[in-house]
């Protein structure tokens, strides 16, 4: 998506340690109208399969979970990383963030997926997949299907698309980072 690599080299910063800063119009500040453009090319990348629900985790993946909620018309789920205590029929597991180095619980309502649910997955950044696996696994308690995953980032040098690819799941990434280095960004061909 060449709009949003112009953004990213644009308005991005390079980190050393391998994390891309993108705070000014996606992780902190918003820019609504990239969103709605990111969403329009999910819509188009995922046109050929079905899904009814979209579902995210909080908080940098609501923004384009919405967008493309909006777009198709179709509910979004947020998992969350605490439990409210007017939640109930929880279930959750433990993902353990590479870049964060810590462990945290992801968790949803058995309200809101079941059985005969399609499910789509919207997040802002691949690096490692833990956070995707973890969805997987609780898509798949709640016993609904995980149709695909779509991710507005992916850092291809932490190997979490190829991980994920494995287990046989359908990835959409809208730009592919192939290295980070001396604070400068190369994409994927
Ligand atoms: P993984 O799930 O793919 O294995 O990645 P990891 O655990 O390392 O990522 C944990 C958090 O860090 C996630 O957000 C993820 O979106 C974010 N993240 C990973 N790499 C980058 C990066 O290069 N730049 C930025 N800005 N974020 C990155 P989170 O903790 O859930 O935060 P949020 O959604 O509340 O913002």
């Amino acid at each position: 998506m060449h709009l949003l690599e112009e953004r990213i080299l644009a308005d991005g910063c390079a980190l050393s340690d391998g994390v891309l800063k993108v705070d000014g119009f996606i992780n902190h500040q918003i820019d609504a109208d990239l969103m709605y453009e990111i969403a329009k090319e999910f819509k188009k990348r995922f046109a050929d399969i079905t899904y009814n629900k979209i579902l995210t985790i909080e908080a940098s993946g609501i923004a384009p979970a919405v967008m493309l909620g909006y777009c198709m018309h179709l509910p979004v789920i947020f998992a969350k990383k605490q439990t409210p205590k007017t939640m109930d029929n929880v279930i959750s597991v433990k993902i353990h963030s590479f870049t964060k180095n810590k462990d945290y619980d992801v968790l949803l309502s058995k309200s809101f997926l079941n059985k005969n649910d399609k499910v789509l997955f919207i997040d802002d950044f691949l690096a490692y997949g833990s956070a995707a696996l973890g969805i997987k696994n609780l898509v798949e308690m709640a016993g609904a299907e995980l149709v695909g995953m779509g991710f507005i980032i992916e850092k291809k040098f932490q190997n979490g698309g190829s991980i994920l690819k494995e287990k046989g799941i359908r990835v959409e990434s809208l730009a592919v980072i192939e290295e980070i280095s001396a604070g400068k960004v190369k994409f994927s061909k």
